[in-house]
């Protein structure tokens, strides 16, 4: 590590050590986040949450100023036949982190999923509504919400939806590989949830750190939810992208059908319903969807 004393006193947040740099939204969060410092960014290799302990010595001799926590354990199917591993990433590391962030007393911002409710909810799911996650994945993101709630005061927990994106593998790049590739495709029908742009979402992020005070006048720490305004099925989605994408790509696709959960067996259960009131956010940090408006697909 050659990053040592490159602290530039006109950042806000000098030293930025973001995890899961080579993922989704950790990829395009590093795009965005020079702005506000330096940003240090390891791979899984150097920064490795499967072993949690190693990561107290690393956090310690760069001495950040600000954590973002944008690494998981994100394979819903997988995890359920991982559970070890899962937790130890997506639990016993974040503990780790919310401790060394905690002796550090600098702010630690880190994602979690509307899979922490279980789709029993005909309404948009608020912070206050009871978490009751049907999987793995789910659960151990809740798991580690706690682990920060318990270890830290100076955090946001940004509960979000349905990434998307034209980088990685999410359900659009899949669905365009499809189109693609196949004449016909069938897509669940009856799971209801928010997609949301990884754009966006990096976006969000950066001006709510531009809004928060550097000092203890800032109180708006705790859970929120931050997701696309839009909620529509998976099959309606994946129209919305065929939409979108048909007179930029040689798609070869004739037919997009409905289909029930139950027909499309996966290893992990999802919620029916998973959508986010993102009423909170947008009261506590103003500006964020009028300012990025064009959040949904
Ligand atoms: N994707 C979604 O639809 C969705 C929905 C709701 C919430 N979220 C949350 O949003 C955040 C970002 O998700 P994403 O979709 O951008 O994730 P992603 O693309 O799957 O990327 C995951 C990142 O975590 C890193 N990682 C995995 N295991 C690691 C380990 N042992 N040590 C260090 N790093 C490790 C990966 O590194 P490698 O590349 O080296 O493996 C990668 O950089 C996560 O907290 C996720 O739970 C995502």
């Amino acid at each position: 590590m050659n990053i040592k004393n490159k602290k530039k006193i006109n950042y806000k947040y000098p030293k930025i050590l973001l995890t899961g740099g080579t993922g989704q939204l950790g990829n395009e969060l590093k795009k965005n986040l020079q702005s506000l410092g330096e940003v240090w960014s390891p791979n899984s290799k150097q920064f490795n949450l499967a072993e949690p302990e190693t990561l107290r010595e690393k956090i310690k001799y760069y001495q950040p100023d600000l954590i973002i926590n944008s690494a998981a354990y994100t394979a819903v199917d997988q995890a359920e036949l991982n559970s070890k591993l899962v937790s130890c990433i997506n639990v016993v590391s974040t503990k780790v982190l919310a401790e060394e962030a905690f002796c550090l007393q600098i702010p630690l911002i880190h994602y979690s999923t509307d899979y922490v409710f279980d789709g029993s909810q005909k309404t948009p799911y608020t912070e206050s509504d009871k978490p009751n996650p049907i999987n793995v994945y789910g659960k151990t993101k809740l798991d580690g919400e706690h682990e920060i709630q318990k270890n830290h005061n100076q955090y946001l927990i940004l509960r979000t939806s349905w990434l998307f994106g034209l980088y990685g593998k999410n359900f659009y790049t899949t669905m365009l590989q499809l189109f693609k590739e196949k004449k016909t495709v069938n897509v669940v029908n009856d799971q209801v949830g928010s997609p949301t742009s990884i754009e966006f979402l990096a976006k969000a992020t950066l001006e709510i750190l531009s809004q928060l005070k550097k000092n203890e006048e800032e109180n708006r720490w705790g859970v929120y939810h931050l997701a696309g305004e839009e909620q529509m099925t998976w099959f309606d989605f994946a129209k919305k992208i065929y939409k979108q994408e048909k007179n930029s790509n040689n798609f070869i696709i004739e037919k997009i059908l409905p289909i029930s959960h139950k027909k499309y067996l996966t290893e992990a259960t999802r919620p029916n319903f998973s959508v986010l009131n993102c009423d909170l956010i947008q009261k506590n940090f103003e500006y964020i969807y009028k300012k990025f408006s064009k959040t949904d697909i």
